[in-house]
C-alpha cells in the first residue's frame, strides 16, 4: 500500500456531537449485500425516498452507479471487486462522519470484503450489514439486465452466482429474504434500522445533560431557601421547583430536538406523542418526599424513548450533584461533582453492575418502606446481605455502579419515574423488567407503570417471590 509520507492529519475544529446537533442525527451506514438481481438497489432507493421525505439527509451509494465514475476503471476480477468495495467503504464512511445516514447496494461477494468495509466504516459511524436475500434461480428468472441469460451462455465471465463466487453473510444485522417479503416489508424493515442507527445519541446527551444541571440549579435554588411546611399548599416551594425545572427542560429539548414528542409529568399530556416513534420522557423532580424531607435523595429525570424502547436517559440528582446518563450502544457512565465539571460528558467515567451473585444488597424506598418490601427479605433472607435504602431513581443508578444489586418495586409507578434510569442500568449491562418479567415499554397511552418493575445486576439474580 502506498501512504505518502509527507502528509499529516489536519485536526478538525468541529465535533462528532457538534455535526449531530446540525443535522439531528448521527450518519450511519447501512450495506446491502446480495446477487444481482437480488432487490438490493430497489430496496435502498425505497429507503433512501423515506428517510429523505422524512427530513434526514440519506444517500444512495449504488453499486452500479459509482462504477460509472469513482469506479469506472475497475473490472469484475476478485482484485477489482477488492478494490471497488474498498473505495465504496471509505466514501460511505465520509459521508457517514459528514452525519449522512449512507445506504450503499453492491454485491459485495465476499465475507472479507465486507469485514474491512465494517472496519473501515466503525472507526467513524455505525455499520448495519442487509443481506438481501434471493436464491441463483430466483435472481435468474427475474434477470432484470439480461446479465444471467448472456452469463449462462459464456458470455459474461466472472458472473456472481455463476461463474464466481458469493458467500452469504454468516450473522447479517438484518436479513430480507425477496423470494418471501414484499418490497415494502423490506424497505420497512430497513427503514427501521437506518432511524434507529442514526439516533444523535452525542448531541442527544449533550442536550440532556446540560438541560439537567440547569434544571438543578433552578431546583436548588428554591431547596435551599428555608420554605419550612408550606409545601402543601398549591404555591408551594415543590410546585415552584417542579415548574422551573420543567420550564428550563422543555425548553432545551425543543430547542435543540424539536421534531420529538414531549411527554413530562408537568405539563398537559399531548397525545400527538402516541404518532411520534421519538418521545422524550421527563420528570423535571422525582422524589418529592425527599425533597420536602430535605435528604438530598431527589433527582432531574430526562429519557428518549425510541418506539417504546428507553435508548437514552440522563438522572441528575443536584443535592449530591450526582450525574448518571447512558445512551443506546455507548453504555452508562457516571460523574460526581458534575457540576464542577467543565464538560461532564467527557469526564464521566464508565460503570458496570456488580459481578455479586451472593451476598446481594437490595435497594429499599427510603420512603415506601413497606410490608412487601419486608417479606421480600423474609424470603430470601439467604441471598440478601445487606439493604440500602436510597430516594427517588437513584435506586437504580445505585445498581448501574454496582452499589447495589437488586430493587424490587411492586407498587405503581409512572412512565416519568422509570424511563431514564431503565437506560442506565440496561446499558450497564443490568436487567429492568415489569413485575411479570416482559419487558418495559414507554410512550404508552397510559404512563401508569401497573405491573411493578424490578432491577436486578444479573438475571440469575431474581428473588423468590414471597407467598401472598
Ligand atoms: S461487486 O461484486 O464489485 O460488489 P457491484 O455491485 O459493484 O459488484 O456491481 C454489480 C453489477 O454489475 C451487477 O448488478 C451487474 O449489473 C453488473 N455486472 C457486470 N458484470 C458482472 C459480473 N461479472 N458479475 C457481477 N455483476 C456484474
Amino acid at each position: 500500500m502506498f501512504m505518502e509520507k509527507n502528509i499529516v492529519w489536519h485536526s478538525a475544529l468541529t465535533t462528532r456531537a457538534q455535526r449531530q446537533a446540525a443535522l439531528r442525527q448521527r450518519g450511519a451506514v447501512l450495506w446491502f449485500t446480495g446477487l444481482s438481481g437480488s432487490g438490493k438497489s430497489t430496496v435502498a432507493a425505497r429507503v433512501e425516498r423515506a428517510l429523505v421525505e422524512g427530513g434526514r439527509a440519506a444517500y444512495l451509494l449504488d453499486g452500479d452507479n459509482v462504477r460509472h465514475g469513482l469506479n469506472k476503471d475497475l473490472g469484475f476480477s476478485p482484485a477489482d471487486r477488492d478494490e471497488n468495495i474498498r473505495r465504496l467503504a471509505e466514501t460511505a464512511a465520509l459521508f457517514a462522519d459528514a452525519g449522512v445516514i449512507v445506504l450503499v447496494s453492491a454485491i459485495s461477494p465476499l465475507r472479507a470484503m465486507r469485514a474491512r468495509a465494517r472496519a473501515c466504516v466503525e472507526k467513524r459511524a455505525p455499520f448495519c450489514e442487509i443481506y438481501v436475500k434471493a436464491s441463483v434461480e430466483a435472481c435468474a428468472a427475474r434477470d432484470p439486465k439480461g446479465l444471467y441469460a448472456k452469463a449462462l451462455r459464456g458470455e459474461i465471465q466472472e458472473f456472481t452466482g455463476v461463474s464466481a463466487p458469493y458467500e452469504p453473510p454468516e450473522a447479517p444485522d438484518l436479513t430480507l429474504d425477496t423470494e418471501v417479503m414484499s418490497v415494502e416489508a423490506c424497505a420497512e424493515a430497513a427503514f427501521r434500522k437506518a432511524e434507529a442507527l442514526s439516533i444523535p445519541s452525542d448531541a442527544l446527551l449533550r442536550t440532556a445533560v446540560s438541560a439537567s444541571l440547569e434544571a438543578g440549579r433552578a431546583i436548588m435554588a428554591v431547596y435551599s431557601r428555608d420554605f419550612g411546611v408550606s409545601y402543601k399548599a398549591d404555591s408551594s416551594p415543590l410546585t415552584e421547583a417542579d415548574t422551573a425545572a420543567d420550564g428550563i427542560i422543555a425548553q432545551a429539548l425543543r430547542r435543540d430536538f424539536p421534531e420529538y414528542a414531549l411527554l413530562s409529568e408537568e405539563r398537559a399530556d399531548d397525545r400527538a406523542r402516541l404518532e411520534n416513534p421519538f418521545c422524550f420522557i421527563v420528570d423535571p423532580l422525582d422524589g418529592t418526599k425527599e425533597f420536602v424531607k430535605k435528604n438530598g435523595e431527589f433527582t432531574v429525570n430526562i429519557a428518549l424513548s425510541y418506539r417504546g424502547k428507553s435508548v437514552m436517559g440522563a438522572v441528575y440528582a443536584p443535592a449530591l450533584d450526582e450525574l448518571y446518563f447512558a445512551a443506546e450502544g455507548k453504555g452508562a457512565f457516571y460523574c460526581p461533582r458534575a457540576s464542577e465539571a467543565e464538560d461532564p460528558v467527557a469526564r464521566a467515567e464508565r460503570i458496570r453492575v456488580s459481578e455479586r451473585r451472593e451476598n446481594l444488597i437490595l435497594m429499599v424506598s427510603r420512603s415506601h418502606m413497606d410490608e412487601e418490601t419486608q417479606s421480600l427479605i423474609a424470603a430470601n433472607a439467604d441471598r440478601i446481605a445487606d439493604t440500602r435504602p436510597s430516594g427517588s431513581s437513584l435506586k437504580g443508578c445505585l445498581i448501574a455502579r454496582g452499589a447495589a444489586d437488586v430493587y424490587y418495586r411492586t407498587g405503581p409507578t409512572m412512565e416519568w419515574d422509570t424511563a431514564a434510569m431503565q437506560c442506565v442500568v440496561e446499558q450497564a449491562g443490568g436487567v429492568f423488567r415489569q413485575g411479570d418479567g416482559s419487558p418495559m415499554t414507554y410512550n404508552r397511552a397510559d404512563s401508569l407503570n401497573k405491573k411493578g418493575f424490578y432491577i436486578i445486576n444479573a438475571a440469575q439474580n431474581q428473588l423468590r417471590r414471597p407467598q401472598r
